[in-house]
């Protein structure tokens, strides 16, 4: 009897502390929205760069506060120095990884209403990262990463005309692409047209150049399109090539005057053959009659 009293009670207080936790967190919660503290949020998707372009890594502070006059950082911590960008008393600091130097500014006119996203120009490969968005004096970060791709039109021409097939060969050269996209032939339907391997290649500068060929017949439609692609963060460049009808008209074409000369070569040799035995015929019965 006493024991099950025990268990209540133990139940009960167990209620009450666990009740009283839950309290203590709301109160601390709502203490700490009375003094309106603010958050900092960068971006929970990668933010995708492309070389050469500029880029802008978002960071703001939530619910807004000026924070012109606050102490500002942007740090790459797998770097040494890790700054990027420090800002102080309203002014960008010369404090900054060598590779930043005149390419990364803050709006400075979005600061008061808390914008601290980070504006970094010419992209280059080596800025692929994890980017930390600091403001001290609320003692809150974010991080933004930064996923950096290279990318280029491809180059298509007609690397093969086979009069006697009647085909034509396209060739499609994409160079310059990081990380290594994929290549697809398209006909004017968007239909994926299939077509010897994609031939890959990594230059000294750790891009990548593809390339394909398709042989394309008469019967297909004559525009067609290469796109290259980097599916997992949307990239995409395509070209297209018009293969003109009369293309197969001058491959078909110039075969029928090819077999129109044999035709008419031979006709000319059974003449000539004609011909010949009836000369011969001719002069025998003019030798015969001369006998
Ligand atoms: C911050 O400012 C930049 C540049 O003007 C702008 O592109 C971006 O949308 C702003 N972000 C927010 C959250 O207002
Ligand atoms: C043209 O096509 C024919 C038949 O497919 C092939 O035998 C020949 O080698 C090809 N010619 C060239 C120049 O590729
Ligand atoms: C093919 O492309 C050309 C221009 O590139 C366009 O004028 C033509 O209408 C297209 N034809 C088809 C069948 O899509
Ligand atoms: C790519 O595009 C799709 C649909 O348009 C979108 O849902 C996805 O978030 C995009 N991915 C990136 C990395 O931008």
């Amino acid at each position: 009897m006493s024991n099950v009293k025990d268990r209540l009670s133990l139940n009960l207080q167990f209620g009450v502390f666990s009740r009283l936790v839950f309290l203590t967190l709301v109160l601390l919660n709502l203490i700490h929205t009375c003094r309106g503290q603010s958050v900092v949020t960068g971006s929970s998707k990668p933010i995708v760069g492309i070389v050469g372009d500029d880029v802008i890594l978002p960071c703001y502070v939530e619910p807004v506060i000026n924070v012109f006059d606050k102490t500002l950082e942007w740090a790459r911590p797998d770097l040494n120095p890790r700054y990027v960008l420090v800002w102080r008393d309203g002014e960008e600091l010369k404090t900054k990884h060598s590779s930043y130097i005149e390419r990364t500014s803050l709006f400075s006119d979005e600061l008061k209403n808390g914008n601290i996203s980070l504006k970094l120009t010419q992209v280059k490969l080596s800025d692929e990262g994890t980017y930390r968005c600091f403001v001290p004096a609320l003692d809150e970060d974010a991080t933004v990463r930064l996923v950096v791709s290279a990318v280029s039109s491809p180059v298509v021409t007609i690397a093969e005309k086979n009069a006697s097939s009647s085909i034509v060969v396209l060739q499609c050269e994409s160079k310059g692409w990081y990380t290594e996209p994929e290549l697809l032939w398209l006909d004017a339907e968007g239909k994926i047209l299939s077509a010897g391997p994609t031939e890959t290649v990594r230059g000294p500068d750790d891009l990548y150049t593809v390339s394909s060929r398709l042989t394309v017949e008469k019967r297909h439609s004559n525009n067609i399109t290469c796109r290259v692609q980097q599916r997992n963060i949307n990239q995409t460049r395509e070209t297209q090539i018009h293969v003109p009808d009369d293309i197969f008209n001058i491959l078909s074409s110039s075969s029928s005057v090819a077999v129109t000369v044999a035709v008419s070569l031979t006709v000319c040799k059974v003449f000539l053959l004609l011909f010949v035995l009836f000369c011969w015929k001719n002069k025998n019965i003019t030798s015969k009659s001369l006998i």
